[in-house]
């Protein structure tokens, strides 16, 4: 059996889609899923970015023991030295280092030529070997760089101790056909490559990351790098449900491949990363869509009815989309509620979180009649941005009309002293962001604001998205709730919340 490395990159190229950004218990939170899920490797950030990337790739290098942690780190000595450092705790670490190779990149951005960058990764890769183990190197733009100078820095790298070799289609440039021929002649030219696996790591540009991605397995790539929902930077990258489904469901293509990947865990993976991030995935997106498994039209739905392989192939099921996810109410007691957490693979939290989250969720029953699996990963996201470091926490809220007018009272927790303002505005979320500006003493620009229905109940809870901006600083900001107001109020604060901790 040939074994497919799955690595996500959702906290480290993921987070780089634009307007994302994650706390470090936001980021512990997705690790963690992402180790039930069964992810081969994390590659948990970029230590030397900034040091919240720092802090979170500690964090979760000393809580994660079944997933390898990798950090990213461009070829010099200083960014090795950070990632090592970040790393220290990981029972299981890798440093992933690179340097970009294409002549576009070595002639505008480096100012490097082959000579020098060739010197470069021999002695930075053996540095990085120095600290770590494990060592994956990385061709920036290895797809457009020209195919004899790709095997000498490949080779060059095995030679100095790297044991993977990912091969970036950082710009989407390739199609299907290109990708395939050049992980052939990379697995033929490569000096050692018995030595190293070959990786792969596509970018969407022209939507074709996950059929560039699957043809570098066919290839003979034995590692595929991707993120949850397909998140990254411009047009995201490879989607981890896609790859894994299409080597799970296409077995007769596929015979002697497996991944570790944990099937029924991609839906509420998918999930989790949409609420935590505010980047909810199209209806019609593959796998974790809205719409994935629904049929509207006639046709479908009688042949479905009579023997679900007429249109569906995959059971919603194995993705883990269950398909009477209608669970708990309020009469529900904390067993069922801690067994519920199991199911949808939520692990680690201590005996005290789950009451409070439990207590959360018989406040959230008696608003909400059918608490589904969406409501209590809306939960745990909402836990996970609720970090112990905020600021500002809301209270209370009133919202009232006056001659036309709509009036918010707002209280809010500064630290640990409560303060409270009113304010006027056009409609109840205006009235009261202009009062959460009084409360603060300082104005936020408002440049995105946005309503999701995390479920699709007539009670639905709603997601709010904002994205705020003050200088140079734009911050997305996320919460929910059933009551829409609410719901905006608590996305406002924990963008502002961001803003405090990200300065
Ligand atoms: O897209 C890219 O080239 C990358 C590398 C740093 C691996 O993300
Ligand atoms: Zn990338």
């Amino acid at each position: 059996m040939r074994k497919i490395k799955i690595v996500d990159t959702t906290l480290r190229d993921g987070e780089q889609t634009p307007r994302v950004n994650l706390n470090s218990e936001e980021k512990l939170r997705i690790a963690k899923q992402l180790e039930t899920l069964g992810v081969d490797v994390i590659e948990a950030g970029f230590a030397m970015a900034s040091p919240g990337d720092f802090e979170a790739i500690k964090l979760i290098s000393s809580e994660i023991k079944k997933s390898t942690i990798s950090s990213l780190a461009r070829l010099v000595k200083k960014d090795i030295e950070r990632a090592a450092e970040a790393l220290k705790e990981a029972e299981k670490k890798r440093i992933h280092t690179f340097i970009a190779t294409s002549p576009i990149h070595r002639e505008f951005k480096l100012k490097m030529n082959k000579e020098e960058i060739i010197n470069s990764i021999r002695e930075n890769v053996a540095y990085a070997k120095s600290f770590v183990n494990e060592i994956e190197f990385s061709c920036e733009d290895a797809t457009r760089t020209e195919k004899e100078f790709l095997v000498e820095a490949y080779s060059t790298a095995v030679e100095a101790g790297a044991v993977v070799l990912n091969v970036p289609d950082t710009v989407g440039y390739r199609t299907p056909q290109e990708v395939f021929e050049l992980i052939k002649y990379l697995k033929e030219n490569i000096r050692g490559i018995e030595k190293a696996e070959i990786s792969v790591h596509c970018h969407d540009d022209l939507g074709l990351s996950v059929s560039n991605s699957i043809a570098a397995i066919q290839g003979g790539a034995n590692q595929v790098e991707c993120t949850i929902n397909g998140l990254g930077e411009r047009a995201g990258n490879t989607s981890l449900e896609e790859v894994v489904m299409i080597i799970h469901t296409r077995k007769d293509i596929f015979k002697d491949c497996i991944t570790n990947i944990e099937t029924t865990q991609l839906y509420p993976t998918s999930k989790l990363v949409g609420l935590l991030t505010g980047v909810i995935p199209q209806p019609n997106k593959a796998i974790i869509g809205t719409n994935a498994f629904s049929h509207e039209s006639g046709i479908h739905q009688h042949g479905v009815l009579s023997n679900p392989e007429t249109y569906e192939i995959m059971k919603p099921e194995t993705v883990g989309r269950s398909t009477d996810s209608l669970v708990l109410g309020k009469l529900s007691g904390k067993h069922a509620f801690e067994d519920k957490l199991k199911n949808l693979g939520i692990k680690g939290l201590t005996n005290e979180k789950i009451s409070e989250l439990f207590s959360e969720f018989k406040k959230l029953a008696d608003k909400k009649k059918y608490i589904l699996d969406e409501d209590i990963l809306s939960l745990i996201a909402d836990d996970a941005a609720t970090v112990s470091t905020n600021k500002f926490r809301l209270d209370n809220f009133e919202i009232k009309r006056e001659n036309g007018k709509v009036k918010a009272s707002i209280d809010i927790f500064v630290e640990n002293n409560k303060k409270s303002e009113s304010a006027q505005g056009d409609g109840p979320v205006d009235a009261s962001f202009k009062a959460i500006h009084k409360i603060i003493g300082e104005e936020f620009k408002m440049e995105e604001y946005k309503l999701d229905a995390i479920t699709g109940d007539v009670d639905a809870q709603a997601q709010s998205s904002v994205v705020v901006s003050k200088g140079e600083k734009r911050l997305i900001g996320r919460g929910q709730s059933t009551d829409i107001v609410e719901a905006s109020i608590k996305a406002y604060i924990n963008a502002i919340n961001r803003f405090y901790q990200y300065i």
